[in-house]
């Protein structure tokens, strides 16, 4: 395999774990906004610092999980790039090799990053409803973008 093959492989399974991560946010701020404010307040907090897997040797904060995940997309985003003959430059290029769709895309990662600041300091319902728009919002302008 390629390492375009695997940048690929990697930036799509970790597309799709953080559209999960963020819609996961969504269904935990949901079902405990039926609540009250105080108690779904101080519950998502406690989503906040559980640990995953529920089980194994290595259990992670969620947050550090979706962290983790950021940090793989814009890795694996930018290997991806970096192999396209416009390279890393390209991208960030008003009018360059892969159109507007990534400037709308790149918007979207940086909504996505702030959003995941706040929820890692202090998750709401409404940050929960911001990342998982951004992560809809990128996977569609993801489909658009021209090479
Ligand atoms: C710094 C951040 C990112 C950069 C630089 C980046 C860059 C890229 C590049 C260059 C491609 C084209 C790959 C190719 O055709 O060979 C791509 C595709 C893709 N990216 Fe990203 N990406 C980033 C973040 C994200 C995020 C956060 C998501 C998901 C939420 C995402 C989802 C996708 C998807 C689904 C495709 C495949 C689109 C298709 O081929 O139809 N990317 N990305």
């Amino acid at each position: 395999m390629t390492l375009l093959r695997v940048g690929a492989y990697l930036h799509l399974v970790s597309a799709i774990l953080v559209t999960g991560y963020a819609l996961f946010w969504v269904v935990m701020a949901v079902t405990l906004g039926r609540e009250e404010p105080a108690d779904a307040k101080r519950l998502l907090g406690v989503v906040r610092s559980s640990r995953w897997p529920p089980a194994g040797p290595l259990r992670l904060p969620l947050p550090v999980i979706g962290w983790g995940i950021l940090v793989t997309l814009a890795a694996t985003g930018l290997l991806l790039a970096s192999l396209y003959p416009d390279g890393v430059a390209g991208i960030a290029r008003p009018g360059g090799p892969w159109g507007s769709a990534m400037m709308v895309k790149l918007a979207l990662f940086a909504v996505m990053l702030a959003g995941q600041v706040g929820i890692t300091l202090r998750p709401s319902a409404a940050l929960a409803f911001l990342n998982s728009v951004a992560a809809i919002g990128i996977l569609y302008f993801s489909a658009l973008l021209r090479h």
